[in-house]
């Protein structure tokens, strides 16, 4: 029996359909997962029911990718970089230099998949291989869009590190390697967000691990899910001083405009990473000169924010600090959203198991709101 006949749909209610239909799935159970627990109410987030902020302070990513997809816990567990395979090194090369990182990122994680054999189910050997190719990847076409070559990694370096050393040619200070690092587990996993859904549709229909991960990076593409970081940057340029911050803040706001770091569709408290990355952004050695304004700037967003929705608990967000951070580690703006999606590779692959181990082809019900049985016209 294949995933697609396994169980009978339920029958649509006969006359109009009366089930609860919820806007953007909030608040649906879609799945089961043992990986991520997002407490939204408390700002609490666990992997494997490890707390945040200790796997950031005694972890690595790649101790923190082995634990995604084992359940194991071993700190001292490393995951250095792996090599572009030269068809997909040719691929990058023929992308025009203005193209976006995001949909460089996504063509090198699809032309990958085209070089591998990637059987069902997919294996942790799979995940492990598509999660350190895409950072050399990455790096790459950041380097060939300057007319520079690609450097092969250096497996003495852990992933977060070599990355740096691939885009730069030189090796990153420590703290440097280590604040990278930091933004790679706080980002690594968070429960059923809209890439991590995606990558689990895709692999509910028994594709493979490079095409869920690829449909995952096209999802994160959106300014809703992962283009905030830059936007942040582009905000604070635009409120350029904390004197007229408040003005700035309420005329964007006059506007219908978003504060771009803030809000959450599951966080109703202060985002447990963008505490954990504000730590990280204030012990840099670079951080941004800007750094100071967006704490200032900050305090007056939240008490805006507050104004405006006293119904609705809008808080900072990941995004809000890892914008610091990303740009302390020497990184361009326009890097920021792939930069994202390559610390989020663990827990999409990590997904990609889960939903292999139990899978069940995700098909849901749409309601029918069109016109009524009708006769073609002529
Ligand atoms: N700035 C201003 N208003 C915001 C806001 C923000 N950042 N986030 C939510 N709101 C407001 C909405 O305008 C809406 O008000 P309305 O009902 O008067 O239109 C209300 O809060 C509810 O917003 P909604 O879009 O239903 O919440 P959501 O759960 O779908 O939103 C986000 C989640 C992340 C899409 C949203 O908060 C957002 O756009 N944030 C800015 C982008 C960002 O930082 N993204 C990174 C997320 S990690």
């Amino acid at each position: 029996m294949t995933d697609a006949t396994a169980a009978p749909p339920t029958p649509a209610a006969a006359g109009p359909d009366e089930r609860r239909y919820s806007p953007g799935l909030e608040g649906v159970l879609a799945g089961e997962t043992a990986l991520g627990r997002v407490d939204g109410q408390q700002g609490r987030l666990l992997y494997r029911g490890y707390r945040i902020g200790d796997l950031v302070e005694r972890g690595s990513y790649g101790a923190v990718a082995n634990l995604l997809w084992t359940d194991a816990w071993d700190a001292s567990h490393r995951l250095p970089t792996a090599a572009v395979p030269d068809p997909v090194v040719a691929i990058l090369r023929a992308l025009p230099a203005s193209a976006k990182p995001m949909d460089a990122l996504r063509t090198a994680v699809s032309a990958w998949g085209a070089t591998q054999t990637l059987d069902w189910p997919p294996t942790v050997e799979q995940a492990r291989a598509l999660t350190s190719f895409s950072p050399s990847a990455l790096a790459a076409f950041a380097r060939l869009r300057e007319g520079k070559d690609p450097i092969e990694p250096d497996p003495s370096l852990d992933l977060a590190e070599g990355f740096l050393f691939q885009l730069n040619g030189e090796r990153p200070d420590h703290g440097t390697a280590r604040a990278l690092d930091a933004y790679f587990i706080v980002g690594a996993e968070h429960g059923f967000n809209a890439s991590t859904f995606t990558a689990r549709v895709i692999t509910s229909t028994r594709s493979d691990i490079a095409s869920a991960v690829a449909g995952a990076i096209g999802t994160m593409k959106g300014p809703l899910h992962g283009g905030a970081p830059s936007e942040v940057v582009d905000q604070l340029a635009k409120v350029r001083s904390v004197d007229r911050a408040e003005a700035w803040i309420r005329g964007a706001l006059d506007r219908g405009e978003r504060l771009m770091g803030f809000g959450h569709r599951v966080y109703r408290a202060y985002d447990p990473r963008a505490a954990a990355l504000r730590t990280v952004a204030e012990s840099m050695e670079h951080k941004p000169d800007w750094l100071e304004l967006a704490i200032q700037v900050e305090d007056v967003a939240l008490r805006l924010l507050a104004e405006r929705h006293p119904e609705r608990a809008i808080k900072t967000n990941v995004e809000y600090y890892a914008a610091p951070v990303l740009q302390g580690v020497g990184l361009t703006p326009d890097l920021f959203p792939a930069t994202f999606s390559l610390a989020r590779h663990a827990g999409w692959t990590a997904h990609v198991l889960e939903q292999a181990a139990m899978n069940r082809l995700i098909r849901p019900d749409v309601r029918y709101v069109g016109p009524s049985e009708r006769d073609v016209p002529g």
